[in-house]
C-alpha cells in the first residue's frame, strides 16, 4: 500500500476535501495546511484515539492543554534559543534556500544534524563540488549558516517581560514543564506519572516540500513521563515497546513499514533516543520521537525561574529532580503515514477502477453513508432521511442522494466510509435495507430494526 507516490495522495486530499493549501485564493502560503471537511473529522479521529490510550488507558497520565504563548524565558531555559536551528544555505543563482544537511544527503554525503556552523561549512565546502540545486541545477551555494526555528510573534512589552520577544511556541512539551509543579500540587500523582497534551507547534522550516511531512504550523501530540532517576532506562524501554505496539494494534499499520531509527549522536543530558519511522512514499522517516531525556528539562526550569521543581520520594524519603521519558509525534505525520498505508487502486471485475482508503473504521472520517435509491422519489427520500437520522445518534454519517448507487459507492470509497446503506422499494415494502461493505463490497440485507446492533458489532 505505502509504495504509491506522493502526488496521488495530494490530489485525493484536494479532490476529496481532506487538505487545501492555506490561503489558496491568495496564491497559497507555504508549508501550511488547512485540513477540509473531512480532513478535520480524520484528524479528529487520530488525536481521540492516542488521548483514549494514553489517559483514559491508564490512571496515573493526565492531560493538559497549556497556552500556545509562553514567557520567553522558557526558551531560554529550554535551549531553543542558542540551540533550536537548522543549517542553511541558498544557492547563490536562484535563491531557494535548503537544509545543508539534506542537500549533502542528496549527494551521498551524511551529515549530522546537530553539527556546529563550523564543522558544517568545513564538510559543505570538502563535498561543494557534488552539490547541485534541486531547483536551478547550479552548484553555487552561500556559506552554511545555522537558522533559528523559533517563530517570532509581536506580543511585544505587554507581558512586562523586558525587551524580549515571545514566541509562538515550537513544540508543546515547554508547557507540560513549566505545569509540572501545578499538576503534582493539585493531583497529588506520584512518580511514575505521565501528563499528556495534544496542540499547535510552529517551525520556521527551511524545506517543506513533502506536503503535510513537514509544515510551519502543525500539531503535536505529546507525552512527558516523570520517573525516578534509577528507574528511567527500565520505562523508556516499557514505552519503546508500547508506542511500537500501538501503530500496529491501534491504527492497523504493516510492522513491514515501520522501522527503528536510533540516534548515535545523543545530546549530552539523554540516556537514549529512538524514532519511529513510517515507509513514506519519499523514504522511510520519522512519524515519533521516543526518548530518555534525564532531568534537563525540569533542571533547566528551576535554574531560571528560581523555583523548586524537585520531587520528595514520601517512600525512599529522598529528593530529587524526576527523569522524564517523552513520547513525542505529529498529527500531521501520522495523517499522511494512514492515508498511504490504507490508500488503494484496485481493479474491479466489470474493468472499472476505484480508489479506496481501507481506514480502521474508528479512523474514518465517516463511518456510514445513507442512500435513497433515487432521489426524485419522495417516500425513498422520506425513509432514508429517518434512517439517516436514527443513525446520525451514533455515528459521523453522510446523507447523499446525487448521481447513480455505484457512483455514489465510489465517492464514500476514497474517503475510506466503512459501510453504505441504500433504501429501495424493498424498505418500504419489507422494511430491509442494503448494506454494502467497503472492503469486501460485499452487499447484504439488513432488517430496519436490527440496523444499528448490526452496525455497531461492525465499527464500535
Ligand atoms: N518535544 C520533542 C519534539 O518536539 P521533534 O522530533 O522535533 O521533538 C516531534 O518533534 C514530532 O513532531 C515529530 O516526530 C513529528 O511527528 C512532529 N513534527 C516535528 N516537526 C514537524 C513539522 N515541521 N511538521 C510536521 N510535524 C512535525
Amino acid at each position: 500500500m505505502s509504495d504509491i507516490d506522493l502526488d496521488s495522495l495530494v490530489s485525493l486530499c484536494k479532490r476529496r476535501g481532506f487538505i487545501y493549501q492555506s490561503s489558496e485564493i491568495y496564491g497559497g502560503l507555504a508549508a501550511v495546511y488547512d485540513y477540509g471537511p473531512y480532513g478535520v473529522e480524520l484528524a479528529n479521529n487520530i488525536k481521540q484515539l492516542w488521548w483514549k490510550d494514553l489517559v483514559y488507558g491508564h490512571d496515573n497520565i493526565v492531560g493538559l492543554d497549556s497556552a500556545i504563548f509562553m514567557h520567553p524565558k522558557v526558551w531560554r531555559a529550554s535551549g531553543h534559543i542558542a540551540n533550536f536551528s537548522d543549517p542553511l544555505v541558498e544557492c547563490r543563482h536562484c535563491h531557494s534556500r535548503f537544509r545543508a544537511d539534506e542537500l549533502l544527503a542528496q549527494a551521498g554525503v551524511k551529515a549530522n544534524e546537530t553539527m556546529s556552523e563550523n564543522e558544517f561549512n568545513q564538510l559543505f565546502d570538502d563535498y561543494r563540488h557534488l552539490v547541485v540545486c534541486p531547483d536551478c541545477g547550479q552548484q553555487n551555494f552561500t556559506a552554511v549558516r545555522r537558522f533559528n526555528l523559533l517563530v517570532e510573534s509581536n506580543l511585544g512589552d505587554f507581558t512586562g517581560s523586558g525587551a524580549e520577544p515571545v514566541y509562538l511556541r515550537g513544540e508543546t512539551c515547554q508547557g507540560i514543564y513549566v505545569n509540572y509543579k501545578n499538576i503534582m500540587d493539585s493531583t497529588r500523582l506520584q512518580l511514575p506519572f505521565g501528563i499528556a497534551q495534544i496542540g499547535k507547534a510552529f517551525r520556521n522550516e527551511i524545506t517543506a516540500r513533502q506536503f503535510i511531512f513537514r509544515t510551519r504550523e502543525f500539531e503535536q501530540m505529546e507525552l512527558q513521563y516523570f520517573v525516578k532517576p534509577t528507574e528511567d532506562l527500565e520505562e523508556f524501554n516499557q514505552w519503546k515497546e508500547q508506542r511500537w505496539n500501538y501503530y500496529i494494534n491501534n491504527l492497523g499499520i504493516s510492522t513491514n513499514n515501520l522501522q527503528w531509527h536510533k540516534h548515535e549522536k545523543l545530546a549530552f543530558y539523554a540516556k537514549a533516543a529512538f524514532d519511529i519511522e513510517y515507509k513514506f512514499p519519499f523514504g522511510f522517516q520519522e512519524i515519533e520521537g521516543i526518548h530518555a531525556r534525564g532531568d534537563y528539562d525540569l533542571s533547566q526550569h528551576q535554574k531560571y525561574s528560581g523555583v523548586k521543581l524537585d520531587y520528595y520520594d514520601p517512600i525512599s524519603h529522598e529528593t530529587f529532580i524526576p527523569h522524564i521519558v517523552e513520547a513525542s509525534s505529529g498529527v500531521g505525520r501520522v495523517f499522511l503515514m494512514l492515508l498511504a498505508e490504507a490508500y488503494g487502486e484496485e481493479n474491479l471485475p466489470d474493468g472499472s477502477k476505484r480508489i479506496v482508503l481501507h481506514l480502521k473504521p474508528a479512523l474514518a472520517p465517516i463511518k456510514v453513508a445513507v442512500f435513497p435509491l433515487l432521489r426524485n422519489r419522495p417516500e425513498l427520500v422520506a425513509k432514508a432521511r429517518e434512517i439517516f437520522d436514527q443513525l446520525k445518534v451514533h455515528w459521523r454519517c453522510e446523507f447523499d442522494d446525487n448521481g447513480n448507487i455505484g457512483k455514489r459507492y465510489r465517492r464514500q470509497d476514497e474517503i475510506g466510509t466503512p459501510y453504505s446503506v441504500t433504501i429501495d422499494f424493498d424498505t418500504l415494502a419489507n422494511n430491509v435495507v442494503t448494506v454494502r461493505d467497503r472492503d469486501s463490497m460485499k452487499q447484504e440485507s439488513i432488517n430496519v430494526n436490527e440496523l444499528i446492533a448490526y452496525l455497531s458489532s461492525k465499527l464500535n
